[in-house]
């Protein structure tokens, strides 16, 4: 068999297409180039499409001439997996895939538009589907289904932005319900954009309109005080849990700063905790994955509360980190499968859910 075309997919138009790049970066070093003809396929921050130059080496250079590449769309035609230039070149110029690895992350990357794309133009593509994207990135929904299937969530309620115009009554109400030291996020969002701790009732409305700025639906939560421990999920059915890694930072929570800006975070590989708290995490991360119809990969974000080691799931992320840095490939890599593998396995599982998919009936087939 000849090599697998690969397009890697990232940058974005979400407040997370730097992230993205450095993701991508590490990934474009790290596929095997005697397996795989990768080809770059960036989104710029307008959300256009553009083909890097298969002919640069890999290297940040390299995605961020294919930010500036010729511009192609992807057209709605099952089957041809074929990006087609765009402004009248030849169509039958295009080049054609055998699956997408997409590494972008937050809104139009990780929420299932993409995916719905994907899924019209009949391609496999890495991670979960439009579903599972969809619920993952929703915190607000994620949260409810976490609890339908009896899983441990952070107490918390959700405000309509179009409730914060009776502000004092709101305050009130959120105040009553979960004290003044809360956390306050849009629904839908990473890398802590939009996310405020709160500590006293003034900071409250102000901390609801930030985070208003970015969805109109917004979380409150009671904030735990907690250490931050994650687990990386690898798998269709069934999902394999890795060993849990612990996040420490010295800001007052894991905010944009922390994770990306300076390096007073330190991740803990494996987390120091006991061996029955991290057998609890790893089953509850897989039933949160199976709950939020995960595929292929994702991360669960618990927080673990300091003084009853009670376990909350803080969030699931569909595309999470993916840099030589990122907790997501640190965890597998001490649970025993390196990156480069680690991108194998999830090529293998794209394949095989869309070989699994495109099985299923389409139409009504009586059995007898
Ligand atoms: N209820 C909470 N209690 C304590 N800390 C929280 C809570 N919610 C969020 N945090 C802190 O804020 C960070 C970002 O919140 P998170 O919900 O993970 O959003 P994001 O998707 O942006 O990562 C967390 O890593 C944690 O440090
Ligand atoms: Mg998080």
């Amino acid at each position: 068999m000849g090599k697998l075309r690969v397009a890697l997919l990232f940058g974005g138009r979400s407040v997370e297409h730097e992230v993205s790049l450095v993701s991508a970066n590490s990934i474009l070093g790290a596929l095997d180039p005697s397996r795989y003809d990768v080809t770059l396929v960036a989104v710029d921050t307008d959300g256009h499409w553009h083909l890097g130059d298969p002919s640069l080496p890999p290297s940040p250079a390299a995605l961020q001439a294919a930010i500036k590449g010729p511009e192609v769309d992807l057209p709605v035609a099952p089957g041809e997996h074929t990006l087609i230039p765009v402004g009248g070149a030849d169509p039958k110029s295009g080049q054609t895939f055998d699956v997408i690895f997409p590494v972008i992350h937050g809104r139009g990357g990780e929420d299932g538009s993409l995916q719905g794309l994907l899924e019209l133009a009949g391609i496999p593509y890495v991670g979960s589907g439009v579903l599972g994207s969809a619920i993952q990135m929703d915190k607000e929904v994620s949260k409810r289904l976490l609890a339908a299937a009896g899983l441990p969530v952070t107490p918390g309620t959700c405000v309509r932005a179009n409730r914060l115009g009776a502000g004092a009554a709101v305050v009130d109400a959120l105040i009553g319900e979960l004290g003044t030291s809360v956390f306050v996020k849009p629904a839908n969002q990473g890398s802590s954009v939009g996310i405020s701790k709160v500590e006293s009732r003034e900071d409250l409305l102000p901390a609801l309109r930030d985070a208003a700025r970015y969805d109109t639906k917004i979380l409150v939560e009671r904030a735990i005080d907690a250490r931050e421990i994650e687990v990386a999920l690898l798998g269709n059915d069934p999902i394999e849990a890795s060993i849990p890694g612990e996040i420490r930072t010295r800001h007052a929570f894991y905010d944009y700063d922390a994770k990306y800006v300076d390096d007073a975070t330190e991740l803990l590989i494996p987390a120091p905790i006991e061996d029955s708290l991290a057998n609890e995490m790893r089953r509850l991360a897989v039933a949160a994955a199976v709950a939020l119809e995960s595929a292929g990969l994702a991360r669960v974000d618990f927080l673990l509360e300091r003084d009853t080691d009670q376990i909350f799931i803080n969030e699931v992320n569909s595309i999470p980190g993916f840099t030589q840095g990122s907790m997501y490939p640190l965890l597998w890599q001490a649970t025993g499968i390196a990156y480069p593998a680690l991108l194998d396995r999830l090529i293998e599982l794209a394949l095989e859910r869309h070989r699994i998919n495109t099985a299923l009936e389409t139409r009504y087939e009586p059995t007898r």
